[in-house]
């Protein structure tokens, strides 16, 4: 089910040998202990009553204390997590809102005419990208299912995992942007993705590659991002020191609250453009301790317990949202059925299927006004503004939501 993963992937700290062929030291050339969650079913393995599970797996993150880059210590096989992905990129107001910002970002940097996405899900991106004035789009993405919901769009996508790919420029061409949105933390050959990111850029290519931003989930201890999909934790450190060994640099930096905080990395062939000079500063002043790592677990735990302390009281009580986030939020306090009756959401390959790890059901978001339940936990806190507004009905008949990383009582309730 899975492989252990023991170096960095990002600048080779701990690789069994140096490329000076030195055989590294398996006491001391060790990636550090980070932060765990103990054994944990796979976020989005959510299954019928009577399918078979896909099983536990350890989740540990370890750090390398060369580039700062978090990862797993477990590689799950990707077959298991990816050939039928119950994940859709989210239509909601606050995507489109974020995929406006970021499309206006880059027509500033490039050409924006000839794109290619990797990871591009049921191409909800490049059909944006399309009515933003791009001629040409293609997508890469190893879901099977998710195919033809992309040509629906009018995205033609090669399904492909794009670091296996033997030769992707002659698949791709020539582009002017290579977008790879919440993608690099899935993958786990770093050395291979760059290659080819390598291979098909161009002098005036740019690469965008989003991901959450490490500090940002350290600072504000969201815990619920470590799932087994995610198999890093990215520093800016970590992102350049793979690039640059395939001819590639940092370009600019820009900060979004998406997602609890990521971070849109330019990549540019290197010497083919001047860089922002603040990005540089960035990257190099950018440190995160051990001791980070130290306090996102004390911090993730106690509001592990605040939320269990709340569910023993016995309430009328459900889930908002079965993000993968919401698996690990449930599975961590260990919540039953009798805890959280069911979850909402609104993606149908969910509904009338059960929470990994549990037999809590996840039903459509009408649940909330047939069943009225006390209080929704806000699992999908990251789309808590659209979310909060578009429940108002069952709001205004005396439903609350809960804000599961609250720090304080007074924000516990929303
Ligand atoms: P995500 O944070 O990984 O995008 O997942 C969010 C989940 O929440 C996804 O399964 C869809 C669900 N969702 C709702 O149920 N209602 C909503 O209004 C929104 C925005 C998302
Ligand atoms: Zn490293």
């Amino acid at each position: 089910m899975y492989t252990l993963h023991t170096h960095c992937r990002a600048c080779g700290f701990a690789k069994d040998t140096n490329p000076t062929g030195i055989k590294a030291n398996p006491v001391t050339d060790r990636l550090q202990f980070g932060f765990s969650l103990g054994l944990q079913p796979l976020a989005n393995d959510f299954c019928d009553e009577k399918q078979e599970r896909r099983g536990f797996a350890p989740l540990d993150v370890m750090v390398c204390p060369q580039c700062g880059l978090g990862q797993l210590s477990v590689v799950v096989n990707p077959n298991l997590l990816y050939s039928h992905y119950p994940y859709v990129t989210s239509d909601s107001e606050t995507m489109r809102e974020h995929f406006q910002t970021i499309i206006h970002e880059l027509k500033q940097e490039c050409a924006f005419s000839s794109i290619l996405e990797i990871g591009s899900n049921d191409g909800l991106f490049l059909e944006h990208c399309l009515k933003h004035g791009a001629s040409r789009v293609v997508g890469i993405d190893p879901a099977r299912n998710l195919l033809q919901a992309s040509a629906a769009r009018g995205v033609m996508s090669v399904c492909a995992n794009f670091e296996q790919m033997m030769s992707p420029e002659h698949v791709v061409g020539d582009v002017d942007l290579i977008v790879a949105r919440h993608v690099l933390c899935h993958v786990d050959d770093w050395t291979a993705f760059f290659r080819n990111l390598g291979r098909v850029a161009r002098e005036s290519t740019v690469v965008a590659i989003e991901v959450p931003y490490v500090r940002n989930m350290l600072a504000a201890s969201e815990f619920d991002t470590v799932y087994h999909e995610h198999l890093s934790y990215a520093s800016l450190q970590a992102i350049r020191c793979a690039a640059k060994a395939n001819n590639l640099d940092l370009h600019k930096v820009v900060h979004y609250p998406i997602h609890g905080g990521s971070i849109l990395v330019l990549l540019r062939v290197e010497g083919s453009a001047k860089p922002h000079s603040d990005c540089i500063q960035e990257v190099e002043s950018e440190r995160i301790t051990m001791q980070d790592w130290g306090e996102f677990q004390a911090a993730s735990l106690r509001k592990i317990n605040n939320l269990r302390s709340f569910l023993r009281k016995g309430m009328k009580v459900c889930g908002y949202g079965a993000s993968a986030k919401s698996t690990v939020w449930i599975n961590a306090v260990g919540a039953t059925r009798n805890e959280i009756s069911f979850v909402t959401d609104t993606t149908p390959q969910k509904q009338w299927k059960q929470v990994p790890g549990t037999n809590i059901p996840v039903v459509d978001p009408g649940a909330l006004l047939r069943e009225r339940p006390e209080y929704a936990i806000l699992f999908a806190w990251n789309y808590a503004d659209e979310i909060i507004r578009k429940e108002n009905r069952w709001r205004e008949k005396g439903g609350k939501f809960i804000n599961p990383h609250a720090t304080s009582d007074r924000d516990f309730i929303i």
